[in-house]
């Protein structure tokens, strides 16, 4: 069948994402200058609204003009020196990075290896503790995009909470997503980005950090010195020039996501999961993580399709997937929930639905949005 599609494309990667209309008419103002009264009062306002997201009244945090992984690197310069060791949990391409960028830095990394798509026992991370007292520091995903699998940072926060170890979590596809509470959970650092569950474009970094993590803050880095934009950014302001309008823009998508709050976002974007990983099971596709999160899903095509034949059709219709990456390249595909509604997920789930059938496989219509529209109804 040939499907026309007059109307671009639909992009459901997870990151980036879609970007609702009041925030792209945010994006499409007029620049303002950074050294005034105007951007000085909207920064303190985004910087207000952050603290409300994360429930947590600190000024530790700042924004820098990157990508997520500037803030991923920012971590490791600011909060370690050289020769610290440290634990990477690597289990996807995202835990790959913790470590490059931990040797790039000088610091001694272990790597606390587990197979793509699993999520790391938080038995094995205690393990390495009692095998190396001297670790500094576990870095880790929450939310490994790169296979959908979710790690336990609540777990591991009760074994580093009181020891001198800081507990470093890239939530970049989990900040927005889950109710996040850094203080109750015991972890020291957050990285997040943009173009993830705040529906901006990319090019916005965050990093939140603790009271024990201000206490190793070090002048390593330059750019991303942590210390230096703290200072500045509790004033509302900036060391270097910001990202203005992905700072405006971050007003307008906080307001929105607020206006949801943290708790019902979180549900929703459970409700979803849950939803689409019941109508992919019922389409013959296996959700890949054993433990997935909730941003997005990670699933293996029916056999005797392969995944990236399955998101070639698609984008035929229009509609833009993920594939794998790294060690799950070509046998994954990839949904964002993250900054989706829930009828989104009828456009996915049925375009799959034809999509299937295209590849010759026996489908009934229906089926994948039936199972999907009855869990997020219940
Ligand atoms: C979990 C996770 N970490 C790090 C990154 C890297 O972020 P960026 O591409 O914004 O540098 C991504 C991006 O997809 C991610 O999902």
């Amino acid at each position: 069948m040939k499907f026309y599609n007059f109307k671009g494309e639909r992009v459901f990667t997870p990151g980036p994402v879609e970007i609702p209309d009041r925030i792209r008419e945010a994006l499409s103002k007029q620049i303002i200058h950074h050294r005034t009264k105007e951007f000085t009062e909207a920064f303190l306002k985004t910087r207000e609204l952050f603290k409300k997201l994360i429930s947590n009244p600190s000024e530790n945090f700042v924004f820098f003009a990157s990508s997520g992984t500037g803030a991923m690197e920012a971590s490791v310069q600011n909060f370690f020196k050289a020769g610290d060791k440290v634990v990477a949990v690597v289990g996807g391409k995202f835990g790959e990075r913790w470590a490059e960028l931990g040797r790039c830095w000088g610091l001694d990394v272990i790597e606390l290896s587990i197979e793509w798509g699993k999520s790391v026992d938080p038995e094995a991370v205690e393990d390495v503790i009692k095998k190396h007292p001297d670790v500094k520091g576990i870095l880790l995903q929450m939310s490994e995009s790169s296979t959908g699998a979710y790690h336990d940072v609540k777990a591991i926060g009760e074994i580093t909470k009181n020891k001198d170890i800081l507990l470093v979590v890239d939530a970049i596809t989990a900040l927005g997503v889950y109710n996040i509470k850094p203080y109750e959970w015991g972890i020291d650092v957050i990285v997040g980005g943009s173009q993830k569950a705040f529906m901006l474009p990319p090019g916005l970094s965050i990093l939140w950090f603790s009271e024990k993590a201000e206490r190793k803050l070090n002048n390593r880095a330059y750019y991303f010195s942590v210390k230096k934009e703290v200072e500045k950014q509790k004033e509302g302001q900036t060391a270097y020039t910001p990202a203005i309008t992905l700072i405006l823009a971050l007003k307008e998508a906080l307001e929105i996501m607020l206006e949801v709050g943290i708790e019902e976002l979180e549900r929703k974007y459970s409700k979803m999961a849950e939803g689409v990983r019941r109508a992919l099971e019922e389409l013959g596709c296996k959700v890949f993580p054993e433990n997935p999160v909730i941003s997005l899903t990670a699933a293996l095509p029916p056999v005797g399709i392969e995944a990236d034949k399955l998101r070639k059709v698609l984008l035929s219709m229009g509609i833009r997937l993920a594939g794998g990456q790294g060690k799950v390249k070509g046998k994954i595909f990839r949904i964002s929930h993250m900054g989706m509604d829930y009828l989104d997920m009828v456009q996915a789930i049925s375009s799959i639905e034809l999509a299937l059938k295209e590849l010759g496989k026996k489908i009934q219509f229906g089926k994948g949005v039936g199972t999907y529209l009855n869990v997020i109804y219940s």
